[in-house]
């Protein structure tokens, strides 16, 4: 049987007064790092500022995903993308949504476009490039009735495959399912593909650069954004 489908979608966006900020890149890009330190500058201009991650570190669902991340359990790779569609979906209502309500700053380590460029990853085609199939995995993958917000401003932090390896390997990371090379070759392509489609919403960071000089970077535009 075949099927013939199109549809038109949009994000949702931010209309409250808070200002949602994501921090976005293959494992090893330095994302973590520059979220606490942009966390940090608004703590010390006491603006009222979240620091928060995806997937959530708490909580039932956050817990499992990192159990499957760990592999102390397995579970196939298309489950464990809607266990994060459903930490997401918590994350959202719980806390990003009343944050921006109340006008404070939200800082993401990660959002929902992990789920696109990590869910094309997990695919394991060798046609990365066919915008069909990834629109196809993106819808899946994202929801099923439910909309995720689209940050404000999506940082992404640019970086050779290379030097993501080397510094997964100084860290003592590369033990989670993510962080072998294989798959991060995939991760990479699956955001190449979404940086090219969308690339409206993403401010291109280079991540080679030394955290000091990111991190500058990175306040001037949202300096910017909150004039
Ligand atoms: P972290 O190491 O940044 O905490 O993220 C955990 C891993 O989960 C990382 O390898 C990226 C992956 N991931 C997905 O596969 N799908 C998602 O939706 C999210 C948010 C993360």
């Amino acid at each position: 049987m075949e099927y013939k489908v199109s549809f038109i979608t949009d994000f949702l966006r931010n209309n409250s007064s808070g200002l949602y900020i994501a921090i976005e890149g293959i494992d090893g890009s330095g994302k973590t790092t520059q979220a606490k330190l942009l966390t940090d500058f608004f703590k010390e201009k006491k603006h009222p500022v979240v620091f928060t991650h995806e997937p959530t570190r708490k909580g039932l669902i956050g817990k499992l995903i990192h159990s499957v991340l760990q592999a102390k359990m397995n579970i196939p790779s298309v489950a464990l993308q809607y266990l994060f569609c459903a930490d997401r979906a918590v994350h959202q209502e719980q806390v990003i949504v009343p944050s921006l309500e109340e006008g404070k700053i939200v800082v993401s380590d990660r959002c929902f476009w992990s789920a696109i460029a990590y869910g094309i990853a997990d695919r394991k085609s060798e046609n990365v490039a066919n915008t069909a199939e990834i629109f196809t995995v993106a819808q899946s993958v994202l929801s099923m009735y439910h909309q995720f917000m689209l940050p404000d401003i999506t940082f992404f932090m640019d970086i050779p495959l290379n030097a993501a390896i080397h510094r997964l390997g100084d860290m003592n990371k590369g033990k989670e399912i993510y962080e072998k090379s294989d798959m991060l070759h995939r991760i990479k392509k699956g955001y190449d593909w979404m940086l090219k489609e969308f690339p409206k919403e993403f401010v291109m960071i280079n991540g080679t650069k030394s955290v000091e000089e990111i991190q500058i970077e990175i306040r001037k535009i949202v300096g910017e954004k909150l004039k």
